[in-house]
């Protein structure tokens, strides 16, 4: 078993989840802005892949170093030791970015990165030609951030929010990893009820379904790193069936979805079929403002239009009223609604509990919290 420092990227404001998750998986981690640094072996990848919900990507991190000219970033990423990564006919794409530093032009900088590896890989595999890269993929990345080179390899693939169920979205679908951190941020329980109001593709009441019976969100899906031979197939095999014991399936959830929009009503459920709660969240065509429920102590987490667009501002403001005057008869409900609108505890006639910076994508939204009562103490 190896050990590797392992990088979890994060979108902005999510670092925190991002921590959370990775310490309850039993790694000990330091936050930076965009990422989450981790030391852990083969089992780590995996079950960081498999299990972390607000997470971008994971990647392993081969060197870090100052560069500041293209020389020393040619030299230093020479030094590393990719042969312990890097096959003989790994494929090696080197993709980049540069913020705030000397070395600006990424191009340059992939190509100095590429041709470096290809040295270092030349000599060790004792080849006086070019690789043929006909093999597994190894996503190189040379991040240059005040001048510190970072070098990382993608152990993903595709990005993490893409679990596998969704096979169709409407026109403003939410990233399902800020979904998961939405319904993270609410510490809903799973014996509450749940509701997403403005359900769309049905993403929030997906993920919390997820967290709700405690399934990996990555269960179903591929990871690039799985056609490493460095990490062996047992390592991917133990990490799915630790997930496959843990995961609740008996949990039951009392979850509802409901959109104005019937059509994005039947996505919903088509997703939902596809993630494997078909029978198990409910979905309706309702408008916000009919929402009415004599359950109690539930949560709500709503992403609703944000009235960005010209001439939809009006029916959003109105619509904002109405969903303030129908949730003002939920007195034991807590309720979460992210928006960019900054009018919105006015709108909706009261003031937040709670706000939080979101952002989705790169709109900056805020999350409004309005807690709830708590339920009474128990008396034995
Ligand atoms: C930003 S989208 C939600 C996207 C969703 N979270 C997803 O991941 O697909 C907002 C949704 O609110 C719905 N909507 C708009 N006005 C509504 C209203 N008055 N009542 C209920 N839903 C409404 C729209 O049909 C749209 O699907």
């Amino acid at each position: 078993m190896g050990n590797y420092q392992i990088i979890a990227t994060a979108a902005m404001g999510l670092e925190a989840l991002v921590a959370k998750e990775v310490r309850s998986l039993g790694y000990d981690c330091e936050v930076e802005n965009g990422k989450v640094t981790y030391t852990g072996d083969e089992t780590a990848i995996a079950r960081s892949n498999l299990w972390l919900r607000t997470a971008d990507r994971i990647k392993i991190k081969v060197g870090e170093f100052k560069a500041f000219t293209f020389d020393e970033l040619f030299e230093k990423t020479k030094a590393l030791p990719w042969e312990e990564f890097l096959p003989e006919d790994a494929e090696f794409p080197v993709i980049g970015k540069s913020v705030k530093s000397k070395l600006f032009s990424v191009s340059d900088c992939q190509a100095i990165v590429k041709k470096a590896v290809v040295e270092r890989l030349k000599k060790h595999y004792k080849r006086s030609t070019w690789f043929e890269e006909t093999g597994a993929l190894y996503r190189i990345e040379v991040a240059l951030l005040k001048d510190v080179a970072t070098i990382t390899i993608d152990t993903s693939g595709q990005g993490l929010h893409k679990r596998g169920y969704r096979i169709d979205q409407g026109e403003a679908p939410l990233k399902e990893t800020l979904a998961a951190a939405l319904v993270m941020l609410t510490n809903w329980k799973a014996d509450s009820p749940f509701i997403d109001p403005f359900c769309g593709s049905g993403t929030i009441p997906i993920e919390a379904a997820m967290i709700g019976q405690n399934i990996a969100p990555g269960f179903n899906r591929e990871f690039v790193s799985e056609g490493w031979k460095w990490i062996s197939p047992t390592i991917w095999d133990a990490a799915r069936n630790e997930a496959e014991d843990l995961a609740n399936y008996d949990q039951p959830l009392d979850i509802t979805g409901s959109d104005i929009d019937h059509r994005m009503v039947k996505i919903a459920q088509e997703n939902a079929f596809e993630a494997g709660f078909a029978d198990i969240i409910q979905f309706k065509q309702m408008q916000v403002r009919d929402i009415s429920t004599s359950k109690e102590y539930g949560v709500i987490v709503g992403n609703p239009p944000y009235g960005e667009r010209l001439g939809d501002k009006k029916a959003v403001e109105q619509m904002y009223k109405e969903m303030g005057q129908a949730f003002s008869k939920l007195d034991t409900w807590s309720i979460y609604i992210m928006t960019s609108n900054e009018g919105f505890e006015q709108l909706y006639g009261k003031p937040a509990t709670k706000k939080r910076k979101l952002f989705n994508g790169f709109i900056r939204t805020d999350l409004y919290q309005y807690w709830g009562k708590r339920p009474p103490r128990q008396s034995n």
